[in-house]
Formats: structure tokens, C-alpha cells, sequence
């Protein structure tokens, strides 16, 4: 995720705007150790997600509607699919399901190939992750710019804190970029 020092995730509901080349450099990086990448339909849709050009990592989009445009790139190319609710519609893609009425996030990254689960968003998805504590890390550009409209943050407010200890922090450019690892109690 990237956000302004304020808090603000996006301009016109895409975040391309607070980024840049260190920031696409870092994404890139991230996705280069993942083996699937889990995102909310959300950003799915505002963010008008494509195929991955990482060959062979699979995109999961988490819904529950399933309203999604299954004759956009993403799909069409074998590259999106679906994690959704068992009771969900039947979809023209590769289809997950775990859960009744809400999607089983658990057991949905368990029918994941094994491996770094790579999460892009957006704050409804992190919200439900953190909320089930299942997030072992937080990687967390801060952008170099101020402005646009205050919306949702990185993620909306779970019933939990949850405690997270600093990893690294590295620079490139003007960006900041932050890694926080899960402390679990044994
Ligand atoms: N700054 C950043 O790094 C960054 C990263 C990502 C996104 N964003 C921004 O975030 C905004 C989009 O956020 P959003 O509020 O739409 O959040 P989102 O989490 O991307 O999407 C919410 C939708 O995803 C599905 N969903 C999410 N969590 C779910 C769950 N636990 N179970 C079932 N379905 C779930 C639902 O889809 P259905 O309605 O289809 O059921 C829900 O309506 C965009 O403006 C985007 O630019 C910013």
C-alpha cells in the first residue's frame, strides 16, 4: 500500500498518482517473491487491474457479488480469479470459495498456491485480513506528496490492534518505504 504522510490512499480513487517509478520499481519487487496476489474487487475495478507480467502469478479477486468484467484482460487472459462465498453466482473464471455469507479468508489463502500471499488492497480487504489476523507483514510506501480528498486510509479501523514490529525502512528518491513484520505471542 502506498499513502501521503496524511493518510490520504488515493486521488480520484486510483493511486497511481501518489507513486512513481521507485514506487512501481518496489511493487514489482514484491510481486517478483509472491506466488499469487489477493485484492479486494474493489481496487479490482477502480484500479482497472490487468494481467500480472510475472509469468504464471495468479490474481485472486476477493467478492462477493462477483460483478466483475470477465471479458477484461484480466480474466480473459487466465490470469484473475475468484475467491468468493460457496453460495456466490457461478462465474466464467477459475473460482475459490470458502465461507456462506462471507468469504472465509482463511481458508481461501489455504487453496492458494503455497508461498508469499502478495495482498494489494484495498481497505476493506486489509481491514478483514487484519481483523482475522492474518497478516504476517505490512509493506507501506509513504508518498512524497500532499493533497486530494481524505477517504479511506490503508485500511478501515479493525476491532483489534494489532502489534507489529518495525523490519526496515529504505529509501529511494523521495520515497519512503516501510516493512512491519507480525509479533505473534507463542
Ligand atoms: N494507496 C494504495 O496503495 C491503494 C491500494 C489499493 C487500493 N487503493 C484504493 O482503494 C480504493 C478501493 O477500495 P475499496 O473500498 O473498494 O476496497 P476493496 O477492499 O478494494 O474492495 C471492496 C470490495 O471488495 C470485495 N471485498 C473486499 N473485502 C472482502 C471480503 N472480506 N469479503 C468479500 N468481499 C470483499 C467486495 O466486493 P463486492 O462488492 O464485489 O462483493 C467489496 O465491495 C480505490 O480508490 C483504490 O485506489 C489504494
Amino acid at each position: 500500500m502506498i499513502t501521503t504522510p496524511d493518510g490520504v490512499i488515493d486521488v480520484n480513487g486510483r493511486s497511481g498518482a501518489l507513486g512513481g517509478p521507485p514506487d512501481q520499481a518496489r511493487l514489482r519487487s514484491l510481486r517478483a517473491q509472491a506466488t499469487s496476489v489477493l485484492v479486494g474487487a474493489g481496487t479490482a475495478r477502480t484500479e482497472n487491474y490487468g494481467p500480472a507480467s510475472k509469468q504464471g502469478l495468479q490474481i485472486a479477486v476477493v467478492t462477493t457479488s462477483c460483478a466483475l468484467d470477465f471479458t477484461s484482460p484480466l480474466f480473459t487472459s487466465g490470469c484473475g480469479i475468484i475467491a468468493t462465498t460457496v453460495n456466490a453466482p457461478a462465474v466464467p473464471a477459475h473460482s475459490i470459495r470458502a465461507g456462506t455469507d462471507i468469504v472465509d479468508l482463511a481458508a481461501i489463502i489455504e487453496q492458494l498456491p503455497l508461498g508469499m500471499v502478495q495482498v494489494e488492497g484495498g481497505p476493506r480487504l486489509n481491514a478483514a485480513l487484519f481483523e482475522a489476523d492474518l497478516v504476517d507483514a505490512i509493506n507501506l510506501t509513504v508518498s512524497p506528496r500532499i493533497g486530494g480528498v481524505r477517504g479511506a486510509s490503508i485500511s478501515e479501523a479493525p476491532h483489534e490492534l494489532r502489534n507489529f514490529a518495525l523490519a526496515s525502512v529504505t529509501t529511494d528518491s523521495d520515497f519512503v518505504f516501510v516493512r512491519y513484520e507480525r509479533i505473534r505471542s507463542a
